[in-house]
């Protein structure tokens, strides 16, 4: 049967938490992938995009478009985050190939769906080069988007630096172009995704569903675990936390502010600068949820699908 509900093109950068909210997505009702666009960011292009297809595929979205976007961040990339996510995106784990990417590049494709389907949402789970890019070449593109979600950044200092969050510092000069944009995006930052985290017993309790979908999702999130271990930190499942706001905005408190990107090329590179008390935003910031209906609802839909 054919998805209904809110339409969604996904930027994305697979990316263990990235597959993830790819899965969510797929096996949620209130959203319908319209498109997947990737970008380089935990691993390089052709590996994001390969991710994407055979995740979409794993999750019953073969027919889902995937548009490779830009292959390098604006200035030039810094380092992937294979360390966290393994040198192939998703922790080791195999996965069955999905269907061929689109022809179409990525910001074209992010260019063109917009004024082709009403009340657009896009989320942007990776750096945001192909936003800047897309925002670049048409500036007005902002106002046929109906709403814009973008996991990145972190009010209280970052993942990659003591600064910076890994989708901002990658590539900044692309995050400024964004937030100082018509966009006005709602920021998702490292301050809420880390009160979502999951941990051994919740992973174990997804493997013994025993499903394809259960198995691969788990095998990943071992691999993730076990990279962020001497962190004393869980799973958090950043990304699928950013798609949530479109798919359970009841569970988030969303706060409008002014964000600013730092592109210095000194230590508080990419960092995040919030204000909630502007008179002049540019934006809105989730800054709490309700993390145990989430992470209970996220293991559901992973389970059923
Ligand atoms: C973000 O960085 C990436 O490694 C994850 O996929 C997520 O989008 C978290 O900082
Ligand atoms: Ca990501």
């Amino acid at each position: 049967m054919a998805k209904t509900g809110k339409s969604v093109l996904l930027d994305c950068d697979p990316g263990i938490d990235d597959a993830v909210a790819i899965l969510l997505g797929l096996a949620s009702p209130e959203i319908s992938f319209v498109g997947i666009t990737t970008v380089a960011g935990n691993v390089d292009l052709g590996c994001t995009t390969e991710n994407a297809l055979r995740v979409a595929a794993l999750g019953g979205g073969l027919d889902i478009p995937v548009y490779p976007g830009c292959p390098k961040a604006i200035l030039g990339a810094p380092p992937p985050a294979a360390h966290v996510h393994g040198n192939d995106g998703l922790g080791g784990v195999r996965l069955e190939p999905g269907g061929m990417a689109q022809a179409e590049h990525g910001v074209q494709a992010l260019l063109r769906i917009p004024g082709e389907v009403e009340d657009l949402s896009l989320v942007a789970i990776g750096p945001l080069t192909n936003l800047a890019v897309m925002l670049t070449q048409e500036p007005e593109v902002a106002g046929r988007i109906g709403r814009t979600v973008i996991m990145g950044g972190g009010i209280d200092g970052g993942n990659v630096t003591p600064a910076a969050e890994f989708n901002i510092h990658f590539d900044p000069e692309a995050a400024r172009a964004v937030f100082e944009s018509r966009l006005r995006p709602v920021l998702v930052p490292l301050d809420l995704t880390r009160k979502a985290a999951v941990y051994e017993d919740w992973i174990d309790r997804l493997r013994a569903v025993g499903t394809p979908v259960a198995r691969s999702a788990s095998g990943m999130m071992d691999f993730y675990l076990e990279a962020v271990r001497h962190r004393g930190l869980g799973m958090i499942i950043h990304d699928a936390t950013a798609l949530a706001v479109e798919i359970w905005p009841e569970l988030f408190d969303v706060r409008p502010a002014r964000i600013q990107i730092v592109t210095d090329h000194g230590p508080e590179r990419g960092r995040t600068r919030v204000d909630f008390d502007s008179s002049e935003p540019n934006g809105s910031v989730a800054v709490d949820l309700d993390a145990p209906t989430f992470t209970a609802r996220l293991f559901e839909r992973l389970a059923l699908l």
